[in-house]
């Protein structure tokens, strides 16, 4: 008995010791500190507020129903109200983010540089595989503009690191466009994949320069199960029933992201290790979803129309082609977008957008107004 008592506090001390090596290992807090006074986001039209809309004045997110939610008008915004990135900064205690291309806007709280339809790879890396990008800016273009804003803002090190002390930079969600241009062009699975180190490594790349330029905490998200979007679904289809998961989302696409996302974060290890002063973070954009998804049931979400666009053409999946929401060729948006978790097959709904942030937000302790 009392052989066995000793055993297990053995036992209990071991496990508190090991407890203690592995927080003290685990080094940095895995929360941002409070208070933020800038905020920066480099990425797609997941979190674009207006960037491509003043390269493009005719692309589809100028038009309504883009924005008829929020702010009851198009800003550019490609969803029918606010992003993540708007939630984020709402969180934060701070303004919601300007596009870098307005020329007008205040940077006063930080930039939005993220341009929809973005790649993390260059445009040259798509064109030499005969996959057709779009002619918007990539990651290495919004980190010339990002060098560029710094330059207008600091002029030695030390002063970029003093200003960028109390920032929080989003680089990502990127790989979203590097996968969506080919599976839309037809390209194999295991083509993508084979690139998809390309695609973390150049996220990680621009992290580490966003870290040497002086941010010390950074959120780099994850990739979603775009096997669940409607756009993916329609360019997947597949009358094979095991092609599909149990939520009706294609398994091989959603292995892809998966697969992207886990050498991401493992990328993510290392740069830690690089970096042990910076508090580098993942968010997880695919469980936000999923769980989203398994739980629409019970957050008021139609159940019917779970993988169908609100704003589309008709059909099984309802998704955007070309362009239809917001063009004039057709597709409507549904009367209540506020009950469908996909937008226009691509991108999300304010409310779908708002329910995943609130799960970011409370995992990554991205509340600085409490
Ligand atoms: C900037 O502001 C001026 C004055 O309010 C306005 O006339 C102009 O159209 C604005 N420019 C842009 C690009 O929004
Ligand atoms: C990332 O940076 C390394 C070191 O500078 C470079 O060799 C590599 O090509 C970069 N990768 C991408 C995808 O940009």
């Amino acid at each position: 008995m009392w052989l066995q008592y000793r055993a297990n506090l053995c036992l209990f001390f071991l496990v508190l010791i090991s407890f203690s090596i592995f927080v003290v290992a685990a080094g940095a807090p895995l929360q941002i500190r409070c208070p933020i006074q800038s905020l920066y986001q480099l990425g797609d039209s997941i979190s674009d507020t207006g960037n491509v809309v003043r390269l493009f004045p005719i692309a589809p997110s100028s038009r309504r129903p883009y924005g008829e939610t929020f702010p009851g008008y198009p800003t550019g915004r490609w969803s029918d109200g606010r992003l993540i990135i708007d939630y984020i900064a709402l969180a934060l205690g701070l303004p919601l983010l300007n596009p870098y291309l307005d020329k007008n806007a205040s940077f006063n709280n930080g930039v939005n540089f993220a341009a929809a339809g973005s790649t993390a790879l260059k445009s040259s890396f798509f064109l030499a595989k005969g996959i057709l990008p779009q002619p918007v800016p990539s990651l290495g273009v919004q980190l010339k503009w990002f060098r560029k804003y710094l330059k207008s803002i600091c002029s030695t090190p030390t002063e970029c690191a003093n200003k960028l002390s109390r920032s929080l930079v989003f680089v990502g969600e990127f790989g979203y466009n590097d996968i969506g241009f080919a599976i839309s062009q037809r390209r194999s699975i295991q083509e993508i994949q084979n690139y998809i180190p390309l695609v973390t490594q150049a996220v990680i790349n621009a992290t580490r320069e966003v870290i040497k330029a002086g941010a010390s905490q950074v959120i780099v998200p994850g990739n979603f199960p775009l096997g669940c979007f409607p756009y993916y679904l329609f360019y997947g289809a597949s009358d094979d029933p095991t092609s599909y998961d149990d939520l009706g989302c294609l398994k091989s696409v959603n292995k892809l992201t998966t697969f992207e996302n886990t050498g991401l974060q493992g990328a993510l290890e290392s740069l830690r290790k690089e970096f042990p002063n910076a508090i580098i973070l993942y968010a997880d954009y695919y469980n936000a979803f999923q769980s989203l998804l398994r739980e629409a049931p019970t957050l008021g979400f139609d159940t019917t129309n779970l993988l169908k666009a609100c704003c589309g053409i008709e059909g099984q999946y309802n998704p955007l082609d070309l362009g239809f929401c917001g063009n004039l060729l057709g597709g409507r948006a549904c009367p209540n977008p506020n009950v469908y978790i996909h937008w226009d097959g691509i991108h999300l709904t304010q409310e779908a957008y708002r329910r995943m942030s609130q799960t970011l937000i409370s995992n990554l302790g991205l509340n600085c107004t409490q």
